[in-house]
């Protein structure tokens, strides 16, 4: 079942845990879902940045929720926009209690931006369990891959976080996931 939500009120009752997506805009959040579930469209994805606008959660098997939220830092959104999908992410992570994963999605191929550096700390902060993905693995040689990964380690000054490889078309790397995420929703 899929909810299209903003605020606390509306978040889905009951204590299931909540699996989040977080990153920035075409990133692959929305893509990773129905990659997960193994279905092509039931998150919304586009190639145009700023896709998804509100808060979806996604029941799998009355398991958990896989939560999908906006993206961050897509340039064309109006100031009003960001501030208003800016709001929505804040007021989730802030308040919703029974998040049992955040994951973080980055670029394999990109320098982490300057947002992304913004939500690796505040996640930090937040003391919440995390990991990151660095997504559209596909999109380098897979003889690079684990050099790209530790590249951005580096950068973020990562020492004890899971990090890993993901794509949305190399299954490989969604087991590798699978396995991880199932020890938060057990
Ligand atoms: P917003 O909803 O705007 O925040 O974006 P999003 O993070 O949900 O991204 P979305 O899943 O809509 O994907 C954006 C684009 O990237 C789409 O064209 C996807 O097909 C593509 N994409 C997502 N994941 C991958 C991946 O692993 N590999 C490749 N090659 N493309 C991907
Ligand atoms: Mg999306």
């Amino acid at each position: 079942m899929k909810y299209l939500l903003c605020g606390p009120k509306q978040y889905p009752k009951g204590n299931l845990p909540e699996i989040v997506l977080v990153g920035k805009s075409n990133v692959g959040k929305s893509s990773f879902i129905n990659t997960m579930l193994n279905r092509k469209s039931l998150a919304r994805t586009s190639n145009t940045p700023g896709k998804t606008r509100l808060i979806n959660f996604y029941n799998v098997d009355d398991k958990f929720y896989f939560v999908d939220l906006p993206g961050y830092g897509f340039s064309k959104m109006s100031k009003q926009e960001k501030v208003t999908s800016g709001k929505y992410i804040e007021e989730y992570l802030e308040t919703r209690e029974n998040i049992a994963l955040v994951i973080h999605l980055l670029d394999i191929r990109h320098e982490p931006t300057a947002d992304d550096r913004f939500m690796y700390d505040y996640i930090l902060r937040s003391n919440l369990p995390f990991m990151i993905l660095t997504n559209k693995a596909d999109k380098i040689a897979v003889t690079k891959v684990e050099a790209e990964v530790e590249r951005i380690k580096k950068t973020l000054g990562i020492s004890f976080s899971t990090i890993l490889p993901f794509s949305s078309t190399r299954k490989i790397y969604g087991d590798n996931v699978w396995k991880q995420i199932e020890q938060f929703v057990v």
